[in-house]
């Protein structure tokens, strides 16, 4: 398996004890649980708490009363009773890209669709003459500042998609900015098998020339843990995304897919016979795929930012929850489906649009999301043993996915320290 546990900082030093904590959402319940029919009780606070953190990890956690007296070699801070949560992990972005698409949103309000403007030659292919056209700097530049707008809204772990190279070059400088990205835990995924590349007539050939040049190289060079296809009529088609993402299972990559988005093209269910991951849009899914999501271990990752500015339905998130499904959310932040970074308009869509509840769309937001990007065991939930990985609150908790454009959020730790 390529390099399964992701770290920031490599081994750190640092041996720290967070105090004053006033409530300490661990949602350690929601992660015995697989995050599946999260309530209210799962959420598992305790009140005045604190933490130990040594080398990046929770060597103990409970109520401040209870801190054993050994850690006096330790590094004191004072939260001075704020709230703290898990961080967040927004485990669907294009994080890596260059250019905009201000005009392609214009023309979609004028009436084009998504698609005629990407057979057009526009859409993705236009990020990807931008992404193709810059240089490896420009790319770790923007996309550090993206990450650091992420990171001030309590994000502490970030997924970053290839997919706007399209060819062996330039999908590996994306995944090589990727890996330049600091201040997030960043888990690299090629999206290679996300438009059929110009240089290529037909799906097929261009997956064959990925399958033979691309993932190999991926693999050995350790570029990405996990591979992602754009599952959909007029991209990749089932029977060709089925070969290829076996090709990818057998190199021992985490399988993730986009499904099911702008129709019903059998993405949910490919997803599930593969055992990928995760399963992402899920916009078009009917009860069939709800039924066999949910008796799956494939995660439902839903992106409700992207069917707004798609202006297209929501998915079923009750449906999916009620049924027993595990369901994470994320902005799905690209230049195209969802120019929006906003981490408090993914929770209130999620509430408002998807009728999840509060405790849902927080679990949603970390253990779902941490199991979606196959790090269940290390973040997500605060619990010893696991990375030290959470959001200081500079509000109460019921102020969290309230107010669209503000995460009242003071700052985060990752691997026990303040990023
Ligand atoms: O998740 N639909 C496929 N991929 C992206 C959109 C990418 C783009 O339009 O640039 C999505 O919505
Ligand atoms: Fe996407």
């Amino acid at each position: 398996m390529v390099g399964k546990h992701v770290s920031i900082s490599g081994m750190s030093e640092s041996y720290e004890i967070y105090r004053g904590i006033g409530r300490l959402v661990t949602l350690r319940a929601a992660a015995e649980k697989g995050a599946r029919r999260v309530t209210e009780a799962d959420l598992s606070v305790i009140e005045k708490a604190a933490i130990v953190s040594r080398a990046g990890k929770i060597e103990w956690l409970g109520p401040e009363t209870d801190l054993p007296s050994n850690h006096a070699k330790a590094r004191s801070h004072d939260l001075g009773g704020a709230t703290v949560i898990p961080a967040l992990v927004e485990c669907h972005t294009h994080l890596v890209f260059a250019g905009n698409r201000a005009g392609e949103f214009e023309r979609r309000n004028r009436g084009e669709t998504y698609q005629a403007i990407g057979a057009a030659g526009g859409g993705i292919l236009a990020s990807v003459r931008a992404t193709r056209a810059a240089s490896l700097e420009e790319l770790v530049s923007s996309a550090q500042k993206r990450v650091d707008r992420f990171v001030a809204q309590g994000v502490g772990t970030i997924e970053a998609k290839s997919g706007y190279g399209l060819s062996v070059e330039s999908e590996t400088k994306m995944m090589r900015a990727a890996q330049k990205l600091t201040r997030a835990r960043i888990v690299s995924t090629f999206l290679g098998a996300h438009a059929i590349a110009p240089e290529f007539t037909s799906a097929e050939e261009y997956v064959a020339h990925l399958m033979r040049e691309a993932l190999p190289l991926i693999a050995r060079e350790k570029l990405a843990t996990r591979v992602d296809i754009f599952l959909e009529k007029g991209y990749f088609e089932r029977p060709v995304a089925r070969r290829y993402l076996e090709a990818a299972k057998r190199l021992g990559f985490d399988l993730a897919v986009h499904a099911d988005q702008l129709t019903l093209s059998g993405g949910a269910d490919t997803a599930v016979d593969l055992g990928a991951r995760s399963a992402e849009h899920l916009v078009q899914i009917g009860p069939p795929e709800i039924a066999k999501l949910a008796a799956s271990e494939t995660t439902c990752v839903l992106l409700p930012s992207a069917d707004l500015y798609m202006d297209c339905a929501y998915p079923p998130a009750r449906a999916l929850i009620d049924r027993g499904a595990r369901v994470a959310i994320a902005t799905d932040f690209n230049p195209g489906s969802s120019p929006s970074q906003d981490v408090s308009l993914v929770g209130v869509l999620s509430r408002v649009r998807m009728k999840m509840s509060f405790p849902e769309t927080l679990a949603a937001y970390t253990i779902g999301a941490a199991y979606a990007l196959g790090l269940e065991k290390q973040t997500g939930s605060l619990e010893i043993g696991k990375s030290c990985d959470f959001a200081i609150l500079d509000g109460s908790l019921d102020e969290l996915f309230l107010e669209i454009g503000r995460a009242p959020v003071s700052s985060v730790v990752v691997e026990g320290l303040q990023v």
